[in-house]
């Protein structure tokens, strides 16, 4: 009888919508609205789920749906629970739906490597991808939007969040959040394998002071917009949807209520026409900042500013009609942010059909869908990263035979299941059961006439070391010891800053017992962002670097380790020698007394005490063959700077003996500039298949737009001169060329 009722309803408001454009049916219905309705738009809930803040007590949430208050909910999951608050929102005098979000970080159903993983890929058309699947999965469980892709660079490990981003570079940032908003929005919103994605945390919440999350942001303007905007606007130039604020301060100014970054950058300048959602309570959070008196003072400034819509702090539902009507707020700001509010929901559809995200058949399909599971298989193994594979007793341990007679693998991450996941992905309940844990990925292919010996040597992080005797064992028993260690999953992530970034408890400890034994050793590394391994770097011949790679983590690592991918993963952040090394990054300024090598001490740029070159170049990776990269052409001495184009070519081959992949990278460095200019920056790179000793030629394309940089002024400008260009396969690229930049 409900559903009847609320069918007409619908129809009735579809009926009046027709021949309507979308802003023609946003206006009509934002005309029919009272202020109390339009500050419901503005509100956004949660739901039962887990949440990463405090909830604000509710009173009867049902109620206020019904009445029109709430706007959008977040962690609400299933059909069943979307279907049936849509079913309120729809008794509303106006009908009009909820959008349901929800933090699909990496994966829904089928997890995928954690973001930072998966860039280290470099693989474009795969991060597009698994967005994708992730969006397909989350639609069909009647969620309409992602809090992703999270596009804040980072510099900085200790802040537990660089595991969500892409890393440390602008240009490899800007790429990558394009591929995921793409990869989210798919064909486009209103499709129903689409969600709205949304790009944070706007801004620059990557560069909180020592790491600590939440914590304050101070740096130039032109810092701010050449370093960490420009991931948001390629966001918004591929028509991402919305935004989320960030927590921190910028400058002073909290970024929720900063009008510099929402009104004159994103709003004005770049043309965004998507909604602004707060993070979680943040504008209530405005005066803890003591930046705000009050709620009052909050919704106030968050309102000005240009955040459209107030996740769970509630300040716009209790405080907005009371500042339209002492006169503080001009209606027209409700309206705009209402207008863009009831756009996306239009546009994904919801007006015509409410319920076109709520089915029950389209939910059964995407769950442990297979296909899926092999993509998340691929990408996996392409996130990997190889650190070390140096020659044991002559050779190196890599990849691994099949037929190896006994094998120790070793580590409290060995058998784990649900850990694979990393941090913000969805726990279901079966996952213990589908997710493939390392032991049995290596199990399943492995001879069956060889032996797999098990030890989990000690836990994760405690003192206990009464494993070791079992691991040292089981080490000696075998011809080759792999240990698995790292920092728990649940140790980076939101609010997971660390200080120290060495293994955890006693796991250095285990290895060095093991690596003891004599016997050689193939170490893997879980983690959610770069660790601190120095006595491992430089006594254990074999180094892998996993990440977290999610459902299909034992397939992967055990497709690398036993060579059925050759791994072609580049680090997408430089890992630091020590903690007092941060940040470690490579598009420094050199300063006027550069070091001239990693021995220069002599009142030069360097510590006393520790080398200034990290421990792994951002965009290093090996893989078990290797490549040359030579005879480097340019097509001109000269590029013009009005429409002129520069094509820089490289031979790359195959100089090994297994087919493979490698990543070809381009730097460039503008030698003079009206503000100091990085020592290289990233402008390009392609991901190239070659077999053995195969030979191919690798062009790029420099225009101008690629060489531009903020001057002091904030102008986004060319300037004439002199440039170098490298090409290799990690930022320490040696091969050279020069060209100038001309008027
Ligand atoms: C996080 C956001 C997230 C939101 C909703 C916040 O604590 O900072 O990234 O989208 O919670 O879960």
């Amino acid at each position: 009888m409900k559903r009847n009722f609320l069918t007409i309803a619908f129809s009735l408001l579809v009926v009046s919508s027709f021949g309507q454009n979308a802003q023609e049916f946003v206006n009509d219905l934002l005309s029919k609205m009272t202020l109390d309705e339009k500050i419901g738009q503005l509100n956004q809930y949660n739901g039962d789920w887990e949440a990463t803040g405090k909830i604000t007590p509710e009173g009867d949430k049902e109620k206020q749906i019904k009445e029109g208050h709430v706007g959008s909910m977040l962690n609400v999951m299933g059909v069943d629970k979307t279907r049936k608050l849509e079913e309120i929102a729809l008794q509303s005098r106006l009908h009009i739906p909820l959008i349901f979000g929800k933090d699909v970080i990496h994966g829904f159903r089928t997890t995928f490597p954690i973001p930072l993983g998966e860039v280290a890929s470099w693989d474009l058309a795969l991060i597009e991808k698994s967005a994708h699947i992730a969006a397909t999965e989350a639609a069909a469980y009647g969620i309409h939007w992602t809090f992703a892709p999270m596009v804040d660079i980072a510099r900085d490990p200790r802040w537990g969040r660089v595991m969500e981003g892409a890393g440390e570079d602008t240009y490899l940032g800007c790429m990558v959040a394009k591929a995921r908003v793409k990869g989210f929005q798919g064909e486009g919103l209103g499709h129903v394998d689409a969600v709205m994605a949304c790009a944070k945390h706007f801004a620059a919440y990557g560069a909180a002071v020592g790491g600590r999350d939440y914590n304050s942001v101070d740096m130039s303007l032109r810092q701010l917009n050449e370093t960490y905007l420009p991931p948001f606007k390629a966001a918004v130039d591929a028509g991402v949807a919305t935004l989320m604020n960030s927590f921190n301060d910028i400058n002073g100014i909290p970024a929720t209520g900063n009008r510099y970054i929402l009104r004159e950058k994103l709003k004005t300048e770049w043309g965004f026409k998507g909604f602004v959602v707060s993070d979680w309570g943040s504008i209530g959070e405005m005066i803890s900042h003591g930046y705000a008196k009050d709620g009052y003072d909050a919704a106030l400034k968050a309102i000005t500013a240009g955040s459209d819509m107030d996740m769970e702090s509630r300040c716009y539902r209790d405080y907005l009609k009371q500042l339209v009507s002492d006169g503080k707020v001009p209606i027209a700001f409700i309206d705009e942010a209402v207008k863009r509010i009831l756009l996306k929901k239009y546009e994904l559809g919801l007006f015509s059909d409410p319920y076109r995200f709520c089915n029950e058949g389209r939910e059964k399909q995407q769950t442990n869908n297979q296909e899926n599971r092999m993509l998340a298989r691929e990408i996996g193994e392409k996130s990997i990263v190889l650190l070390k594979n140096e020659p044991f007793n002559g050779k190196p341990q890599l990849p691994l035979s099949k037929q190896t007679k006994t094998i120790a693998f070793i580590g409290p991450f060995v058998k784990a299941t649900v850990a694979n996941h990393g941090f913000w992905a969805i726990a279901f309940p079966d996952d213990s059961l589908r997710i493939i844990s390392q032991f049995d990925g290596i199990k399943n292919q492995l001879d069956k006439n060889s032996t797999l010996l098990y030890a989990k040597g000690c836990n994760i992080n405690d003192n206990d070391q009464s494993g070791f005797a079992e691991a040292i064992d089981a080490a000696k028993q075998s011809d080759v010891a792999i240990l698995s260690l790292g920092e728990g999953y649940d140790m980076s992530g939101e609010a997971k800053s660390r200080s120290n970034l060495q293994f955890p408890g006693v796991q250095e400890a285990l290895l060095k017992a093991v690596c003891a034994t004599g016997k050689p050793v193939i170490l893997l590394i879980n983690a959610g962002r770069p660790l601190i391994f120095n006595w491992a770097s430089d006594n254990v011949p074999t180094i892998v670097y996993t990440w977290w790679l999610g459902t299909e983590a034992g397939n992967s690592i055990a497709d690398v380790l036993f060579g059925n991918y050759n791994p072609s993963g580049k680090l997408p952040i430089s890992f630091p020698r020590s903690e007092g090394q941060i940040p470690v990054y490579y598009n420094y300024y050199n300063t006027g007394r550069p070091a001239k090598n990693d021995d220069d001490k002599f009142y030069v740029s360097a510590y006393i005490d520790l080398q200034n070159s990290p421990k792994y170049a951002f965009g290093y990776g090996l893989s078990y063959t290797s490549f040359h990269i030579g005879n480097l052409q340019l097509s001109s001495g000269k590029l013009a700077m009005k429409g002129g184009k520069l094509n820089v070519t490289v031979d790359v081959k195959n100089s090994g003996n297994y087919d493979g992949e490698e990543v070809v990278q381009l730097y460039v460095r503008d030698l003079v500039g009206c503000v100091v200019r990085p020592v290289r920056e990233l402008k390009g790179f392609q991901k190239i298949f070659l077999k053995k000793g195969e030979t191919q030629t690798v062009n790029f394309c420099l225009t101008p737009d690629d060489l531009k940089f903020y001057d002091n002024d904030l102008q986004y400008i060319n300037e004439a001169g002199d440039y170098e260009v490298f090409v290799g396969n990690s930022s320490l690229a040696e091969l050279k060329g020069h060209f100038e930049l001309t008027e």
